[in-house]
């Protein structure tokens, strides 16, 4: 039988579920709670104590787990019975299921939630102005590093383009390739997939040219696939390119989509390559990264950091 993932925080005490719930545990799927029977707190409590973040649904049962998501979503939106932070930790969770499910399977049904959860987190910041610092504040696991880095990319780069009034339809693109523009990592050997880890102005030449390989290996895995736009794909095959013409396919032009997703990502990666606050890896980015990006969207990304009270 085979499994998908499905994080924990989208699963809530006390409601009765609709597919069979199982661990991994000891290097084999165990059937934790069966369809149609729920799971109490005190069991749930005790898994997210064990540093347990996924569960996995067997994968002929994914529709059942993508209605259940989609209610996940209505919940945190519509915030009935439940407060603000459980709402963000809600689509926190649908954003990070959507990301692991494209990781594994980048299927028709995956991408669509991955749309559903990208339009999701952009209402939720519109709905609450802290949902965005929270999620930003948020201390990730190594392992969910790279989880972690797609929703601070989405969010900031979705606030960035609503900023400068891109139109509305193309943020949602950009919020849905931000979500999964490094679905190639995993992929990557494991001595190149620590690189992830390492600012990308300190690795050596022959590092750099492994590290990028990502970019190509998460356009190949979205490409022919009619329901993935031509202008996801090439936000996520270029997301690595900068003004200076350093990046893997050596471009010096961008669209504003493009400027808006690449300046994002290269600003987080820095403040988790390098440990800094938001302050500190502005004021360097603002030197140190300066002609890879256009000064004026520099400085609005400045004002939108100090918005959402990043700076
Ligand atoms: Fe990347
Ligand atoms: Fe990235």
């Amino acid at each position: 039988m085979e499994y998908v993932p499905l994080r924990i925080s989208t699963v809530g005490a006390n409601s009765e579920l609709t597919f069979d719930l199982y661990i991994f545990f000891k290097d084999q799927y165990l059937c934790y709670v069966p369809k149609g029977k729920s799971i109490d707190e005190e069991k749930l409590e005790k898994l997210i104590h064990q540093s347990i973040t996924d569960f996995y649904i067997p994968k002929d049962q994914i529709d059942n787990v993508n209605v259940y998501l989609d209610q996940a979503i209505q919940m945190a939106l519509c915030k009935e019975g439940i407060s603000s932070e459980e709402s963000i930790d809600l689509m926190e969770g649908v954003a990070s299921t959507a990301i692991e499910q494209m990781q594994s399977e980048p299927n028709e049904k995956s991408y669509s939630m991955t749309q559903k959860a990208a339009k999701g987190l952009r209402e939720l910041m519109t709905q609450n102005p802290s949902a965005l610092k929270i999620l930003f504040g948020k201390k990730s696991k190594e392992a969910d590093q790279i989880i972690n880095h797609c929703i601070n990319v989405c969010t900031l780069a979705t606030k960035l383009a609503e900023h400068i009034k891109l139109p509305s339809d193309e943020i949602d693109e950009l919020a849905t390739a931000a979500l999964i523009h490094d679905i190639g990592l995993p992929h990557l050997k494991r001595e190149t997939l620590e690189l992830f880890s390492k600012d990308r102005e300190e690795m050596k030449n022959e590092e750099r040219f492994e590290y990028f390989k990502h970019t190509k290996i998460s356009s190949q895995l979205l490409s022919s696939k009619p329901f993935i736009s031509k202008q996801v794909e090439e936000l996520i095959e270029f997301h690595e390119e900068n003004l200076q013409g350093t990046g893997p396919f050596k471009k010096t032009k961008l669209s504003p989509l493009q400027e808006c997703l690449n300046l994002v990502n290269t600003y987080d990666k820095r403040v988790f390559t390098k440990k800094e606050t938001p302050a500190e890896a502005f004021k360097a980015f603002q030197i140190d990264y300066i002609g890879m990006f256009n000064l004026e969207l520099i400085k609005r990304f400045e004002l939108v950091l100090k918005e959402e009270g990043l700076l």
